[in-house]
């Protein structure tokens, strides 16, 4: 093995130009880099980028289903399709205010996020023992593998359970199990971002952080959700100070339904790596400037949002715009039982309404990847992955 690249990689880059401009198969450039490939990633990249910008033929669905992807804002409890709520409340002995799953799938209509939510939380009651919690995050895990995802952080909401008399260690345990069940057998990885109930106070939230510190190694990061407006993330301030000393790291739901002024805050008092959902930072073009710079990135969910009224359709969504902006943006579903869909059908959807490109569609997948609370050597798996991906499936 030679320690040096046998090529100059700024030639190389000029000849290869050349050949894309041709028409030549992003696999057989890529081949020819040959060994030189790994110690030229922005090379390859530019391979890539080039050859995809040259594409002017439209996305089939089959690209964006088969195409290795993250989810990073996924609610598991948000993923309670009506069969398994009927069964849990079955084998729990509960009542539903249903009669059918038909029944259920027709209430799901929304006018905002807070009778969404109502829903949601009537909706949680039947998850009671761990056996539920493992029942429900394996029946996610295996949706998503089946969508090709390859890595999921998924949210779960613990003071939903604690409040209503159900054990902190039933809750994290179901669901930490299923996901060891799931890396073993379906191959999908995934962690674990606890909330904090933002309508509820931050003593609450304290005593919730308190309880997960013995589970601190199943945890990668707090994030805060429910109710969006009248609770700004300055309101929990001291709780994520003490979650980042206990190594937590931090997002926060902000830009929803709020102001920009609680993306700031989420910013600026909570120091979060991310922002879940974040759309309406457009409105202030130094917020949209921050975020650009700071490459800090957005947890877009574009069928929620249409779902809780924040566009009125799919085609008014801003989500191109935020790329135009240079906004580190990806897809994810939120609450895909609720909203109509997983993650490919959040891809489709923006595909067909915002007529994005195959171009669009590598840097949404790989701006999660990038995202994703995982190591270099960890995404850069991931990203060759779907490089490979790009480069085997050019003529699809
Ligand atoms: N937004 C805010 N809080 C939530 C959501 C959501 O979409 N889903 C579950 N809790
Ligand atoms: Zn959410």
């Amino acid at each position: 093995m030679h320690d040096t690249c046998p090529f100059n990689p700024f030639v190389e880059r000029i000849r290869i130009q050349e050949k894309i401009d041709a028409g030549e198969k992003t696999s057989a450039l890529l081949s020819s880099l040959g060994d030189c490939k790994r110690k030229t990633p922005p090379l390859a990249r530019t391979i890539i980028i080039s050859t995809l910008k040259n594409q002017k033929k439209p996305v089939p669905e089959a690209f964006i289903e088969g195409i290795p992807k993250a989810e990073l804002h996924i609610h598991i409890e948000g993923s309670l399709e009506p069969e398994l709520m009927f069964e849990f409340a079955r084998r729990n002995g509960l009542r539903l205010p249903f009669t059918s799953v038909d029944e259920v799938r027709e209430a799901y209509e929304f006018a905002d996020l807070q009778s969404f939510l109502q829903l949601y939380y009537q909706g949680v009651r039947v998850l009671v023992n761990e056996r539920d919690f493992y029942d429900l995050t394996c029946a996610y895990l295996k949706k998503a593998r089946s969508q090709n995802i390859r890595y999921s952080e998924m949210f779960f909401d613990p003071q939903a359970h604690t409040g209503r008399g159900i054990a902190f260690d039933t809750v994290i345990g179901g669901i930490h199990h299923a996901m060891l069940d799931a890396k073993q057998r379906l191959g999908i990885s995934s962690k674990l971002v606890m909330c904090f109930l933002r309508d509820l106070s931050e003593e609450s939230a304290i005593a919730t952080l308190q309880q997960a510190l013995p589970f601190k190694d199943w945890i990668v990061a707090v994030g805060l959700d429910s109710s969006e407006v009248g609770h700004p993330p300055e309101k929990f301030t001291k709780v994520f100070d003490k979650a980042r000393e206990e190594g937590f790291l931090t997002v926060a739901h902000a830009g929803e339904e709020g102001p920009p002024e609680y993306v700031w805050q989420a910013l600026d008092r909570l120091k979060v790596s991310r922002i879940d959902h974040g759309v309406r930072c457009i409105e202030d073009p130094d917020l949209t400037a921050r975020l650009a710079a700071d490459g800090i990135p957005l947890t877009v969910c574009p069928l929620s949002n249409v779902k809780l009224r924040v566009f009125e359709s799919v085609e008014q969504h801003n989500l191109k715009q935020l790329l135009d902006h240079g906004l580190c943006v990806t897809i994810n579903s939120d609450d895909p039982a609720y909203f109509g869909g997983y993650l490919t059908e959040n891809f489709l959807a923006v595909q067909k309404a915002l007529r994005l490109d195959r171009h669009d569609i590598y840097c949404l997948v790989r701006n999660s990847f990038q995202a994703a609370f995982l190591s270099p050597d960890e995404k850069q798996t991931f990203l060759d992955e779907l490089d490979n991906y790009i480069s085997q499936n050019q003529d699809k």
